[in-house]
């Protein structure tokens, strides 16, 4: 069985000490960064911009999984692209034309992930899912960090997993919100191939540690 991926969510580094969270994420098991965009209308919250994020992209030696939590995404694959990301996830909720989008991201050279909020069902991605490179399941509502996993996630992977191998889609489950080693125990279980933490990673004492503990649930 393939080790289950993580992605530490930058969302919960320390501002004033970044360089420094970046090099350990660096040294760290950790297989991608996780980039959490918000427009403070999609989400009633604002994270960072691209001006930051060149930063971060130049200082970081992991691929960049990039979840925007805007509204109209397609207006910004050029930027993520510059960025040099690798995956670029969109909200389902914020797309009208989302075949369209996923694939104006594969075009652009990224690889395409959609994100559900969770009260999103696992069903709507039925004719698209074949489509996508990855699922992003929400098990908080997005917009901020350190929140509480909501554990009807754990159907949703089920279900998703399920709809995934009944065609033959290649699409990876990954899971964002309130992941720790014990929620991160459960979805794995449940069929989650990667993993996002913020405050569990970055509000660690050892936060290298903690990414080889997450890297090993399974
Ligand atoms: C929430 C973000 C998450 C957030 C997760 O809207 O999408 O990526 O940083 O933080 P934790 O792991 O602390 O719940
Ligand atoms: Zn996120």
């Amino acid at each position: 069985m393939d080790k289950v991926l993580i992605s530490p969510s930058l969302l919960s580094a320390d501002f004033g000490c970044l360089k420094d969270d970046l090099l350990k994420v660096n040294q760290s098991e950790a297989d991608w960064l996780h980039i959490d965009i918000m427009d403070g209308v999609f989400v009633p919250n604002i994270s960072f911009g691209f001006p930051v994020l060149k930063y971060v992209a130049e200082l970081c030696e992991k691929p960049l999984d990039v979840h925007l939590m805007i509204v109209q995404p397609e207006k910004f694959i050029n930027e993520v692209k510059a960025l040099g990301a690798m995956m670029m996830n969109v909200h389902y909720e914020a797309c009208t034309h989302l075949h369209r989008v996923v694939q104006q991201i594969k075009a652009a050279g990224m690889k395409a992930g959609v994100t559900l909020n969770p009260a999103t069902p696992v069903s709507v991605l039925k004719d698209i899912v074949e489509d996508l490179d990855m699922v992003l399941l929400m098990s908080v509502n997005p917009g901020f960090g350190g929140q509480k996993f909501i554990p009807h996630t754990l159907k949703k992977v089920a279900e998703l997993r399920e709809l995934i191998d009944s065609t033959g889609s290649k699409a990876l489950i990954e899971v964002d919100g309130g992941v720790n080693l014990e929620t991160g125990k459960s979805l794995v279980e449940a069929g989650a191939d990667v993993l996002v933490a913020g405050n569990a990673v970055f509000k660690a004492p050892d936060m290298i540690a903690m990414i080889h503990d997450l890297k090993n649930l399974k």
